[in-house]
């Protein structure tokens, strides 16, 4: 038995490969870094759900037929019970996701990646008391979950930022939510099911919920000058650093360095406070070293949050909307793995090791 079946192979699959020892991300035969260069959401997810939908979907396709179904599911917005925005963001997007009908076709699929990029930004406005903004048929996802959040038309450098974050974290392996789509997936409960199960998985801190917590650490820390001293008092408190360490990665995690480049065209054009960057870089930098000198039995590196939690601020979302942002993303590996279990794989049903009393003999 490994506990957290840490190293267990668990299933196959021809989607995404995780490198923890190299620091490589694969997704369907192309690195992170070649993917990151200028592919956006609909190219990723055409890529993501090659072969596993009942039809063939291109990009180009795919960004019509999602602005249609965007256009389609605002209307459980506006249906929405108004107590609900006043759950966390990524619990509020999961009860409208629940009201949408389950199934494994195409229609299921497209909704499912179409509703969370508009539930999120319209359940963001309501939470500060503003009207839910329409979705824009004519934009990319992209630029129209920029547009919802805003109320206005992004730049350019914000689209490509926040194409380059929904491509980053499209799929990584067997992570908890995608084993939770996966496992869902197999009992053939249907897509809907599968995605709901995936986005409670994402939301605890220890995966999904860490990228707001960096950013209260940075607000804590306030000065370069401070950092050491205070990373220093919070492990001594027993407290992980947010942001740091990961299961898979013994090197510093690819995704990192991905999403720190997508920074870089808004930090260049001033859409940024270049002054929050640099903060963030000296308390990564003091991170590193104090946990390199206190678990020297182990590399903890800078993972995915750190650079999320930055560049998710400079879009403007606030810090209790990122695990939301990350559904949006993820959704996208969800759906395709649970296409993938759904065809090629068995029920999962693995067994427990009983370790309670037994019956004692009469
Ligand atoms: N800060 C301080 N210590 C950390 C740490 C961190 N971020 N991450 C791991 N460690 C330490 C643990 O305290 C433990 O040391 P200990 O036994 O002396 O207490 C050791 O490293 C092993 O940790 P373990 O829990 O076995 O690693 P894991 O593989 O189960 O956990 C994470 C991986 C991601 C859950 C863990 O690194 C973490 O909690 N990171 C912070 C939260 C975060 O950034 N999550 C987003 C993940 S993408």
């Amino acid at each position: 038995m490994k506990n957290g079946l840490e190293d267990v192979i668990a299933a196959e699959t021809r989607l995404s490969d995780v490198d923890g020892d190299a620091g490589r991300l694969i997704i369907r035969g192309i690195s992170l870094e070649q993917l990151v260069e200028g592919a956006s959401y609909e190219d990723v997810a055409a890529l993501l759900l090659d072969g596993l939908l009942e039809r063939p979907v291109s990009a180009g396709e795919l960004q019509a037929l999602l602005g249609r179904v965007r256009a389609e599911v605002f209307v459980h917005v506006q249906a929405m019970d108004g107590s609900l925005k006043n759950l966390p963001p990524v619990d509020a997007m999961r009860a409208l996701i629940a009201h949408l009908p389950d199934g494994d076709d195409f229609e299921t699929a497209l909704r499912l990646l179409a509703a969370p990029a508009v539930f999120l930004p319209a359940i963001l406005r309501l939470r500060e008391g503003k009207a839910p903004i329409a979705p824009n048929s004519s934009l990319s996802q992209s630029a129209d979950i920029l547009a919802m959040l805003t109320a206005s038309l992004p730049t350019a450098e914000q689209i490509s930022a926040l194409d380059a974050y929904l491509v980053t974290i499209s799929d990584h392996g067997l992570n908890a939510s995608t084993f939770a789509a996966r496992v869902i997936a197999s009992t053939k409960a249907g897509l809907t099911s599968s995605v709901l199960a995936a986005i409670s998985a994402l939301k605890g801190p220890l995966h999904g919920g860490a990228p707001g917590p960096v950013l209260d650490m940075l607000d804590a820390i306030g000065t370069q000058e401070n950092a050491r001293k205070w990373l220093g008092q919070a492990l001594d408190r027993g407290e992980r650093l947010m942001g740091f360490g990961h299961r898979i990665y013994r090197v510093r995690d690819p995704r990192a360095d991905a999403l720190k480049g997508a920074l870089v065209p808004l930090v260049a054009t001033g859409q940024v406070d270049a002054d929050r960057i640099r903060l963030a870089e000296a308390v990564e930098q003091a991170a590193l070293a104090i946990l390199r000198e206190r678990k020297t039995d182990r590399t903890l590196d800078v993972n995915v949050e750190f650079y999320t939690a930055l560049l998710l601020d400079a879009l403007k979302f606030p810090r209790e909307a990122f695990t939301g942002v990350f559904a949006i993303g993820r959704t996208t590996g969800w759906i395709a793995h649970a296409r993938e279990q759904a065809l090629e794989g068995r029920l999962i049903r693995p067994r427990s090791a009983y370790i309670g009393p037994v019956p004692q003999a009469a």
